[in-house]
């Protein structure tokens, strides 16, 4: 067999992992050939891909990023570096030269919606889910997010000593566009006192109420909010749009909003951290090595048995499939009833309602 495998999306702790595990289980259980597709879906389209022996993988376990380059904007079904047309004959030609028996997509929502595509004109595909958000639908965990919520929590941990030192109100803004799975699960870790997630819109007299009850007894709140969280009644802080993106909106700047909104309603001074792109850099924790490995043999594991056109997931401790064609363009909130809501309220987190 001859398989390809490219990396779509934003990067992620944890993409070298899978790709280890996909070639290495490939090549020596399956007899595999293993074909790089370098920058996503761009690879594909302007031809640039490279044999993945088992050298190229050797080592690669803990490094961040991913080797084969990633991209967030390329799409074959409305290509950027063609005013937006549709540019899948190309690449279906490109991948029938290359001889690609299957087409192995680690991503995120976005990347699986474009392989459902390819899948639905014929390509073979099996995919693997790709986010620190750990907002895909279907499955229990991404890889990657472990990794963010340890960067994250570590961050909480060192606010909370200048904070108490200062007696400030300390904000982290987090990522997580439209769920907040690493704000609430980080939150907890870092024993934020207030933690804001875009699935429960906040009342700002509510935060503010939670911060001057501190300010008298503990002189110090640290606050933990998810990029995408919104006040009731108004909507998430815009940082930028990028037009050619399949995803144009990018999210940031909550944490500095609430700072000016808090501040004059309270007697102490507020201070904002935005984490950015430090949650998405760098090693993967032990956990997402581990989670990662077995996406990446179970992916292999597939494309040997030729059971196409499915994405690995995780339910519970096990890892299984689910149709390609669910897990597209779907996305997967913090549901109002889930436990660790539960969990943080009633040990004294406020959730800013
Ligand atoms: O979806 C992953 C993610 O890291 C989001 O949490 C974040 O809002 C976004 O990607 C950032 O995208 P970019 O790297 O394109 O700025």
């Amino acid at each position: 067999m001859r398989v390809g495998i490219l990396t779509g999306g934003g990067d992620c702790p944890g993409l070298n992992a899978v790709i280890r595990a996909v070639a290495k289980s490939l090549i020596k259980s399956a007899g595999a050939e293993v074909i790089g597709i370098e920058q996503g879906f761009l690879g594909l389209i302007e031809r640039r891909v490279r044999p993945l022996d088992l050298r190229s993988v050797a080592g690669i376990m803990a490094t961040g990023g991913t080797i084969l380059g990633t991209h967030n904007k390329a799409n074959p079904f409305g290509y950027f570096g063609a005013g937006g047309a549709d540019v899948s004959e190309r690449v279906l030609a490109y991948v029938r030269e290359l001889g690609l028996d299957a087409l192995v997509v680690i991503g995120g929502d976005g990347s699986m919606a474009i392989a459902h595509q390819l899948a639905e004109r014929g390509i073979p595909v099996v995919g693997c889910p790709k986010t620190i958000d750990n907002d895909l639908a279907h499955t229990d965990r991404s890889f990657g997010f472990d990794t963010a919520v340890a960067i994250v929590t570590e961050a909480l941990d060192r606010l909370q000593t200048t904070g108490q030192s200062h007696g400030r109100v300390m904000i982290l803004e987090t990522m997580g566009r439209w769920a907040g799975w690493i704000a609430l699960h980080a939150g907890l870790a870092g024993s934020a006192d207030i933690i804001l997630i875009p699935e429960l819109p906040y009342r700002l007299d509510e935060v503010a109420r939670v911060c001057r009850e501190r300010e008298a007894r503990q002189r110090y709140t640290l606050i933990c909010v998810a990029e995408g969280a919104k006040p009731e009644g108004g909507g998430v802080t815009v940082k930028e749009r990028i037009a050619d993106s399949p995803e144009p909106v990018r999210l940031g700047g909550v944490g500095n909003v609430l700072r000016a909104q808090l501040e004059p309603m309270l007697g102490c001074e507020v201070r904002t951290t935005i984490l950015g792109h430090v949650q998405r850099g760098g090693p993967p924790t032990p956990f997402d090595r581990v989670l990662a490995t077995q996406y990446g043999h179970a992916a292999a594991q597939l494309v040997a048995a030729r059971e196409f056109n499915r994405v690995v997931v995780l339910k519970g401790d096990h890892i299984e499939s689910v149709p390609l064609a669910d897990v597209a363009g779907r996305s997967r909130n913090v549901p109002a009833d889930h436990p660790l809501l539960r969990t943080a309220s009633d040990t004294g987190i406020s959730l800013g309602r």
